[in-house]
């Protein structure tokens, strides 16, 4: 499919979306929202696809929010249904079934926060800007800031960043919790590949039964969490990657996963 908001890419089994409106810092408009949602679907449906990045065009912004511009006009309804389809598609990344790393080269404010918080890992380059700038619009978040940030960073963050509105720097970023790793922006796309790489090798039933069980555990008590890391445990079992990843071991060798 053609895309006019999105660029996509293979390498190897990697599969980057590059959100491609530099001329507006790659902001959310609804086109680039309902192209998101089915470039993917595409990568969930894809089985030569094992890791996704995710990532804006320049150097400037991963994406600088919701497009402000088109909300001014939208009607109560109009916003609601903009909401909906943002917090689907943030969604629909979390639960994707594959890992999904955000690469993130400059501003994260807003929707872009939300975006990048809806990927599993997240890498940023130094220069990178984190933000939910919606109360300086008259605004709350919408794509589920709220909600995520409180996750992922706990209340006190969640509320200093959503009620001040101002941006941190990557490196508070690092610290909150809120970004994997912070490199210098000639080392991000580096550090990015020989993550995804990794994550693309890794075998995929056993990522997608990791990340079933992290993200459904974040929601559960610990009993019921700890019973799905038992059910996905045993599910390996019926796996051929899990009698190839314990009989490569076995045999000293290096395992290859074939996702069957
Ligand atoms: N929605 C729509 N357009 C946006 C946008 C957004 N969220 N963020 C940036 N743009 C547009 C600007 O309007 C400008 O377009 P123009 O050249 O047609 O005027 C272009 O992108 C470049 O942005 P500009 O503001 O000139 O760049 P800057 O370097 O001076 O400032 C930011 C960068 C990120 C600080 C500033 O663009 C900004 O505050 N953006 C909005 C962030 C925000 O509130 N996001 C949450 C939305 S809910």
């Amino acid at each position: 499919m053609a895309y006019r908001n999105l660029e996509i890419a293979n390498r190897g089994a990697v599969r980057t979306i590059t959100v491609n409106r530099p001329d507006k810092l790659n902001a959310l408009n609804r086109d680039t929202l309902n192209e998101l949602t089915i470039a993917f679907a595409q990568a969930a449906q894809d089985d030569a696809v094992r890791a996704v990045v995710l990532t804006g065009a320049g150097e400037k912004a991963f994406v600088a929010g919701a497009d402000i511009a088109e909300m001014n006009g939208y009607t109560p309804m109009q916003a609601q249904g903009f909401s909906r389809a943002g917090q689907r598609l943030m969604t629909s990344i979390e639960r994707l079934g594959k890992p999904v790393v955000a690469r993130i080269p400059g501003f994260a404010l807003g929707g872009g926060m939300e975006l990048a918080m809806a990927c599993h890992l997240r890498v940023a380059s130094e220069k990178a800007k984190f933000g939910q700038p919606e109360i300086n619009l008259g605004l709350i978040p919408g794509f589920g800031g709220t909600q995520r940030l409180l996750r992922l960073a706990g209340r006190s963050a969640a509320l200093e960043l959503c009620l001040t509105g101002a941006p941190i720097g990557a490196q508070r970023a690092y610290e909150l919790g809120l970004v994997n790793r912070v490199v210098a922006s000639e080392a991000l796309d580096e550090t990015v590949n020989v993550l995804a790489d990794q994550l693309a090798a890794a075998a995929p039933l056993a990522a997608a039964g990791i990340l079933d069980a992290v993200l459904q555990g974040g929601e559960a008590s610990l009993d019921q969490g700890l019973e799905f890391e038992t059910q996905g445990f045993a599910l390996m079992f019926s796996t051929q990657d899990m009698r190839e990843g314990t009989g490569a071991f076995l045999e000293k060798r290096k395992a290859a996963f074939k996702g069957d």
